[in-house]
């Protein structure tokens, strides 16, 4: 069983870097297909709550000052939709992804996977609409997708393991690589230093937390990998990454 418990962590700022990405490409993908398939292979519980203290303070504590500017982004649109009342709730991954798809109308096919009892039992209450479909799976992730990949086609895939230590290193690129062979395009995210395997071949999108005005206790930053992203999708991830930072220090530099 892990011991890693997502809910002291949830909203930090590695969560924001994370799922602000990962918001962009699904945006992108759920506008580009008819009909979306998802899987995470360590998904976590579909929503957290808020409270204080928490790392999530200078995290999303820090961007919501910025909120009216940065909801031109589909991520902080499904916060600030999902807060009216301030900021309480924290949708994880799995979450965002079902509410992008639930805003565009778009049906959605979901695989995840969590070794956690207790993350389990979470997912029975999610909310997931009639278009929808969810499938969550106890077990470990890692078999769990590149068995899915064996028997699909084309997708998107966030592959999130609590630890990168040398062997789950070496099962995440394995899987990217597996996943862009397939026709997926899929996200692998980390804490900038954490790599303890060779480097990976992947484009990745860093982002100090200083720059943007955030901090996460030791880590000076998060590194999110992409694979199998076209030309026009890496080159949206730009614009847009350069209009967040932008809007997160409007004054300073990079
Ligand atoms: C970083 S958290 C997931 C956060 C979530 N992806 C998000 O962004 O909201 C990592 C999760 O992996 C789960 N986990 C640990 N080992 C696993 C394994 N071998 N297979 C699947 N899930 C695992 C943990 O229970 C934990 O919920």
């Amino acid at each position: 069983m892990s011991s890693y418990d997502h809910r002291t962590h949830a909203a930090n700022a590695g969560d924001v870097w994370k799922h602000f990405l990962l918001m962009e490409v699904a945006d992108y993908c759920l506008h580009n297909c008819d009909g979306l398939s998802y899987a995470e292979s360590h998904v976590g519980r579909p929503d957290y709550a808020l409270s204080i203290p928490g790392e999530w303070e200078t995290g999303l504590g820090r961007c919501w000052q910025h909120l009216p500017d940065l909801q031109k982004f589909l991520f902080f649109r499904i916060l600030a939709d999902l807060n009216r009342q301030g900021l309480r709730l924290y949708p994880g991954s799995a979450r965002l992804v079902l509410e992008a798809s639930r805003i565009q109308g778009q049906r959605l096919s979901a695989d995840l996977w969590d070794i956690d009892p207790g993350v389990a039992s979470s997912w029975d209450e999610a909310p997931v609409a009639s278009f929808q479909e969810v499938r969550f799976h106890r077990g470990d992730g890692f078999s769990g997708v590149f068995e899915l990949l064996d028997v699909s086609f084309g997708g998107l895939l966030l592959v999130d393991p609590p630890h990168l230590d040398p062997a789950s290193a070496l099962l995440a690129e394995r899987l990217l690589g597996r996943a862009e062979e397939r026709g997926w395009v899929a996200l692998l995210w980390e804490m900038m230093g954490e790599r303890t395997s060779p480097e990976c071949n992947f484009e990745a999108y860093e982002l100090e937390f200083k720059g943007a005005g955030l901090s996460c206790g030791r880590w000076a930053g998060a590194v999110v990998s992409l694979a199998g992203a076209d030309g026009a999708l890496r080159q949206r991830l730009r614009r847009r990454i350069e209009m967040f930072l932008k809007i997160m220090r409007p004054t300073g530099t990079f």
